[in-house]
This record gives C-alpha cells, sequence and structure tokens, in this order.
C-alpha cells in the first residue's frame, strides 16, 4: 500500500497532539528525580496527558498495561513502568505517545539522574546527535536509507552500535504504520520521501554491541552485553525544504541537557 500524505488538516492537527507529547515530556524531566519510582513517572504522564484532553496511546496497546514506557540503563526500549525505584546514576528513555483529534503524537528522551558517569553522558549525548543527524537528512527526494546511514555512520565512530530490526514508523491515525525507518542502512537506497509523509525516527544506540533480547515479560528489550542504551525520538513531517518536528518543545528539557544547550533539532 502506497505511504499515506497527510493533508494540511491532517498537519493541524499532528501538530497539536505532537506539541501535547513534547508538554507532557519536558513535564516529566522537570519532576524527575531519584527515588521516584517508574509507576511514579507513569502516573504524572497519565495524569498530564488526561489533563490536556488526550488519551495515552500505549495504554491498551496490544495488551502493554502503562501510559508510557520507561527505558533504565541497559534497557533499549519498551520498559514498563513499576515499582523499579529511579536511583542517582540512572540513566531513563521515557518515551511518551499521546492521542487527541484522531492522531497520535510520539516523541522520547534520555534523562540523567543527578551526576551520571562519563559513559552514561556519552551514550546520551551520541544518541541525542544520531536523532539530529537522522533529522537532518529528511527532504522531500531523499531515501529513507540516507536517515540510517547518517546515524549510524556516526554512532560507529563513536564507538557506539545502532540497533537494528526496531525502527521508527509511519505515524498519524494509527500509532505505527509504514513506512518502516530504520537507524542503520544505506544512502541512497528504501523508500524515496514524499513531502507530507509523517513518521519517527527514534535512534536506540548502544554502549557495547547492537545485539539485544527480550525480557521474559514479553515487552522490555535488554541489550544482550548489559551496556547502556539511550534514544531519542521525534515525530516529523516531510517538506520539500526538509523537514517539521511535530514534537517540536517549548522549552529545553530538564535533567538531560549535559553542556546546559538542548542540541536536538525541535528543541525551540
Ligand atoms: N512509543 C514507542 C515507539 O516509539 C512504542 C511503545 S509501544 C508499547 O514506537 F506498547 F511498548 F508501549
Ligand atoms: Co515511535
Ligand atoms: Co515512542
Amino acid at each position: 500500500m502506497a505511504i499515506e500524505l497527510k493533508t494540511p488538516r491532517d498537519l493541524e492537527a499532528m501538530r497539536v497532539v505532537g506539541r501535547m507529547a513534547a508538554e507532557t515530556l519536558s513535564l516529566v524531566g522537570e519532576r524527575l528525580r531519584a527515588d521516584m519510582t517508574t509507576d511514579d513517572i507513569d502516573a504524572i504522564v497519565r495524569a498530564d496527558t488526561l489533563a490536556r484532553g488526550a488519551t495515552c496511546s500505549t495504554l491498551g496497546y496490544h495488551g502493554f498495561t502503562r501510559s508510557c514506557c520507561t527505558s533504565i540503563n541497559e534497557v533499549i526500549c519498551h520498559g514498563i513502568p513499576g515499582p523499579r525505584v529511579v536511583a542517582t546514576g540512572d540513566i531513563i528513555n521515557v518515551d511518551i505517545t499521546s492521542f487527541y483529534g484522531g492522531f497520535h503524537g510520539d516523541t522520547s528522551a534520555t534523562f540523567l539522574v543527578g551526576p551520571v558517569s562519563a559513559e552514561a553522558r556519552h551514550i546520551t549525548e551520541v544518541a541525542r546527535h544520531c536523532l539530529a543527524l537522522g533529522i537532518a537528512q529528511v527532504r522531500e527526494d531523499a531515501r529513507i536509507g540516507d536517515i540510517g546511514a547518517a546515524i549510524q555512520q556516526y554512532a560507529e565512530a563513536q564507538g557506539c552500535s545502532v540497533v537494528r530490526d526496531i525502527v521508527g514508523h509511519g505515524i498519524g491515525r494509527k500509532f505505527h504504520t509504514e513506512p518502516d525507518v530504520p537507524h542503520v542502512g544505506r544512502k541512497g537506497h528504501g523508500v524515496r520521501l514524499k513531502a507530507g509523509m509523517v513518521f519517527t525516527i527514534e535512534p536506540m544506540v548502544n554502549l557495547g554491541g547492537h545485539q539485544y533480547r527480550e525480557l521474559d515479560d514479553g515487552w522490555t528489550i535488554v541489550t544482550k552485553d548489559g551496556s547502556l542504551s539511550a534514544q531519542f525520538e521525534h515525530t516529523l513531517v516531510v517538506t520539500k525544504e526538509g523537514c517539521e518536528i511535530l514534537t517540536p518543545r517549548s522549552r529545553p528539557l530538564v535533567n538531560s541537557e549535559v553542556f546546559g544547550v538542548d542540541v536536538a533539532l525541535g528543541a525551540g
């Protein structure tokens, strides 16, 4: 099936829900403290999302029982909020998807809990930069492989690895739709981008190898070698000149910026 091109009206709605998800993510950064549980984070996400009149896309999604994903340290993605306490020195990705006006908006960031190791800062900054580099490839007539190629080349040059198979995705009235957006790839290969396509870019970058395994809970994805993993995600629409980020932040993230500057695109 052809990849859907959003209409100007669809995009208006996607800007609204995208900003809602981004605001909720910013709030999580501001509230994040050591000694909170990941269930506490989930409660913040749920309450803020509902206060905006939106709902949480992950709640009930293929049986997922929580309002966001919380992925700590060696957890790559899809961590289920629960009783686990967030500790000083941890890095934690919080992934928020809101649904409002018939559309989904999906965004995530990795936060640093208090002083963290140099390795933890490194993997977080590499992942943040990978998202920016992927976004910079997007414009009409570019290929989807250009995105993964740029991400993979940078991550590997930094001594890190990029998770395969778990990919960015088309998004709109459905949470996950075409196209797949791999975070590794070859320049000039894959789907040709058209203005109006909407998808996420959400590179997962590991300090060690790219291999992963799934825990017995059927959701949590962890690095096989136990190394740290970080991730950032935006939802965007392809334009003739480049792209527009649909999940831009109104202010820099708190508890994520190492140098006090949010270098991820869409910060302002
Ligand atoms: N938000 C995730 C993504 O970026 C998907 C989470 S699905 C869940 O695609 F069921 F694990 F919550
Ligand atoms: Co996503
Ligand atoms: Co997400």
